[in-house]
């Protein structure tokens, strides 16, 4: 069952929450003079913002999920011990049933298991293939000295589309590249489920049945990034006919069925914290394990709370559960359809973990060099109250030579974390964005005053380049008086 099967008499097309709230949390809606004295404060960058000033956070779904009375009644079981947990045995039982892999390795969140596959698999010259990278994920391998390659279809780049798998892997590039390269250099070929940096992205099974043979063909692993796995499930679902009436549990199953190795945030995909490496290969587990107890805690912890591992072996079985899962894609389909009505360019068609909308097209008047997708960031939150987060130039890394690299989209990412907003805060959030896109013109530019040299879009402080925060306020009172 899923949100999508329920119709309105009225013809309407609303996402209809299948949950009801039984643990609420205050939001501040701080007035808009405030809101600027927290950009200053933030440094114009949404990740300096405290919540304490943020109506909606929007930032990430990271660890933001709402969680079940499942998973919290789960959490007060945990059976505390440094080594033999009971909670992780019923872990890695979670592990076994929802993802079918046999060993599997904690740590602390998925970042950590790129780490460790880094530094399994990484040295100098190592290249890997991926259809896109996500920013971590590029930040560990080019630590250890690899490059990264992406290859995914042109299409994947027209942000206003309707073809429901931009997320693909390009086969044909894929594979010269592996003739050209020699798959000695190739220790893996990554894919990302839900490719996140383009817009939240799926790729389909037919795509990833392909990659596994070309995997097969030359003899080179494949990596499956299951983050947001439970969403491009739900597309593959949704968008691809030979899925339609298999259940969510058995397309993971499937998608996993097809990696050699899968690793995870856990604060996304099972709606906890933590994360993992899984595979059913005994020779890659005894490759990985000892990375584990170095960096991340011993082999039935990995550095996670034994609370979270109850809270993530019920998440994970929980996403496998349609009612769960449907609800933030749908709710990102119901605000990017209203909100275009209107106007708004967004990347399309809608995917999962958030709405991204253009900023290119948004802020056209903005020349990349001042950052259209940072600067749409803050006068969105400066308007709203509403906290999204920049996914363009900011988030990309200076090349070698630390000149600044354009990203191929500059995008606001609204993150639409799974079962914690109200469709009347949607439509708040649609309304704003109509109100910010009439007066697109006021939007002006940022310039970092600070940048560090590791993902700088963390902990960077920016300011803008003239006073339109103040021409935005001015506009603002005009038109909503002394409204919040
Ligand atoms: N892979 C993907 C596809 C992700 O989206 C993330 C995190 C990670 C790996 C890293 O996991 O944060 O647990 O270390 N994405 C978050 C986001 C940060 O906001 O999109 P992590």
């Amino acid at each position: 069952m899923s949100n999508s099967q329920v119709k309105f008499y009225s013809g309407e097309n609303i996402p209809l929450e299948l949950h009801k709230t039984r643990i609420v949390q205050k939001l501040h809606l701080v007035p808009i003079e405030r809101r600027l004295e927290a950009l200053h404060e933030g440094g114009f960058n949404t990740f300096g913002l405290k919540t304490t000033d943020v109506f909606l956070d929007m930032l990430t779904d990271s660890g933001t999920n709402a969680m079940s009375d499942d998973q919290l009644s789960a959490m007060m079981r945990a059976d505390d011990a440094y080594a033999g947990s009971q909670s992780f045995m019923r872990l890695q039982r979670a592990v076994e049933d929802v993802l079918d892999k046999k060993y599997y390795l904690p740590v602390h969140q998925g970042r950590a298991a790129e780490n460790i596959l880094g530094c399994a698999y990484v040295k100098k010259g190592s290249l890997i293939p991926m259809n896109y990278h996500f920013t971590t994920a590029l930040a560990h391998i080019t630590e250890k000295g690899g490059q990264i390659v992406e290859l995914l279809y042109p299409e994947a780049y027209v942000l206003k589309s309707s073809h429901p798998f931009k997320g693909n892997m390009n086969l044909e590039a894929l594979e010269e590249y592996i003739q050209k390269h020699g798959k000695r250099n190739i220790p893996y070929i990554r894919m990302e489920a839900s490719t996140n940096l383009i817009g939240g992205q799926p790729f389909s099974i037919e795509n990833l049945r392909a990659v596994r043979s070309i995997a097969n063909k030359y003899g080179i692993r494949l990596v499956l990034d299951a983050s947001l796995l439970g969403e491009n499930a739900f597309l593959v679902k949704q968008r691809e006919e030979e899925f339609k009436d298999t259940s969510l549990g058995d397309i993971i199953k499937i998608m996993t069925g097809l990696a050699d190795l899968v690793y995870f945030s856990a604060r996304k995909l099972s709606s906890s914290r933590g994360g993992g490496i899984c595979t059913n290969d005994e020779a890659i587990y005894k490759e990985l394990e000892s990375l584990v107890p170095l960096y991340e805690g011993f082999l039935t912890y990995g550095g996670i709370s034994i609370r979270e591992i109850e809270a993530m072996a019920v998440g994970l079985y929980e996403t496998q559960d349609e009612t769960v899962i449907s609800q933030s894609p749908t709710f990102i389909a119901y605000l990017v359809n209203e909100a275009e009505k209107k106007g708004v360019p967004f990347v399309t068609p809608p995917g999962v973990l958030g709405a991204h909308v253009n900023a290119m097209e948004f802020c056209s008047h903005l020349p990349q060099t001042q950052y259209p997708a940072g600067a749409l960031a803050a006068a969105f939150f400066l308007i709203s109250g509403v906290r999204g987060m920049e996914r363009g130039t900011l988030s990309n890394q200076r090349d070698e030579y630390g000149n600044e690299t354009y990203a191929d989209m500059e995008l606001l990412r609204l993150a639409v974390p799974r079962r914690v907003f109200t469709l009347s805060q949607m439509n708040y959030v649609i309304d704003r964005l109509y109100w910010l896109y009439e007066n697109r013109e006021l939007i002006g530019g940022l310039k970092f005053i600070y940048e560090p040299p590791v993902l700088r879009f963390f902990m960077g402080r920016l300011a803008p380049i003239s006073d339109w925060p103040q021409k935005l306020i001015a506009k603002f009172r005009e038109d909503f008086g002394d409204s919040l």
